[in-house]
């Protein structure tokens, strides 16, 4: 397996393949591999070649989050790569990709406006930027993101799209612990007792797909369920400690639960096409999300 540095050198590998018609698969990353990202190689390497990157983007990062305790963990990662069978894997440094008097950066499209974009000011910004460069490095004919990240696939396939990249954007499904939580660099930050309430995420959108497979389509009743399960409020809509009652784990901060189109991510008040249920919420001092698609996709 390569491993290259510079764009320059990745691009010269990916590029000679192409010229000789042949399809590679990319699979950018942040490192800090596990089975979710294992399985994005997976798909990839249904292409004749498979490569990947490995880059801690700090401009995807706010200036509260967690960009210098992120996982690093790359003599594993790069083992973990070679075993899957990529050919080469893209490890540029910081300087690399941001060096001195770097300053452009790419517009990121409507579907980042929302949700996450709202929450996370500027990270769409730092991603689209960042995926922008990774391709340029690696022209590839295929790139695969995982569908935990829903709008950050949603966001990357219309700048693509927009921009005429002409890589082929597949989104992946999420790979999940047997428990229920899906997989996801973030989860070693959790302590034995948040972990157990990490599981309310899944447990939330399994209650929702469960009512929806039942005939519930009006979003509000669906957004009200998984509120209900997240922050452990009783049918009157009180929260449990509140209301005096026996409180029920919850999570420490919900960011948004929400059910919205699957394709532009705009709300809805009934599910008439397809749509995704979305969860952000905090467990501790850990920003976890997580999805479940309802209905045709
Ligand atoms: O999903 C990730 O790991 C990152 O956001 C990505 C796509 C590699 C860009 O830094």
């Amino acid at each position: 397996m390569d491993v290259f540095h510079t764009p320059e050198a990745a691009r010269n590998f990916v590029s000679a393949l192409r010229s000789q018609g042949r399809t590679v698969g990319f699979v950018p990353t942040m490192g800090a591999l596990h089975d979710g990202h294992l399985s994005l190689v997976d798909a990839a390497m249904n292409c004749d070649a498979a490569v990947a990157s490995i880059f801690v983007n700090p401009t995807q990062f706010g200036p509260d989050e967690d960009l210098d305790k992120y996982p690093r963990t790359l003599t594993s990662d790069l083992e973990k790569l070679k075993t899957a069978g990529v050919s080469a894997v893209f490890v540029p440094t910081k300087e690399q990709m941001y060096p001195d008097g770097f300053s452009t950066s790419v517009n990121p499209p409507l579907v980042s406006e929302s949700l996450e974009g709202t929450c996370r000011p500027g990270h769409f910004r730092g991603v689209v930027t960042v995926v922008l460069k990774l391709l340029n490095a690696v022209p590839a004919s295929h790139a695969y993101f995982g569908k935990k990240d829903y709008q950050q696939w949603r966001v990357i396939e219309a700048m693509v799209r927009d921009l005429d990249l002409g890589t082929r954007i597949i989104g992946c499904e999420t790979v999940r612990e047997d428990d229920g939580l899906a997989m996801s660099s973030r989860n070693r930050y959790l302590t034995d007792e948040e972990r157990v309430r990490a599981l309310l995420l899944s447990s939330a959108l399994q209650a929702v797909e469960d009512a929806y497979q039942a005939g519930e389509t009006r979003t509000s009743i669906l957004q009200a369920s998984m509120r209900h399960t997240l922050l452990g409020e009783n049918d009157s809509g009180r929260v449990a400690s509140d209301a005096g009652l026996q409180s029920r784990p919850c999570l420490d901060t919900l960011q948004y639960a929400t059910v919205v189109s699957a394709h532009d991510l705009t709300p809805l008040s009934s599910i008439d096409r397809p749509a995704v249920a979305l969860i952000a919420g905090m467990i501790g001092s850990t920003r976890l999300i997580d999805n479940r698609e309802l209905g045709p996709t």
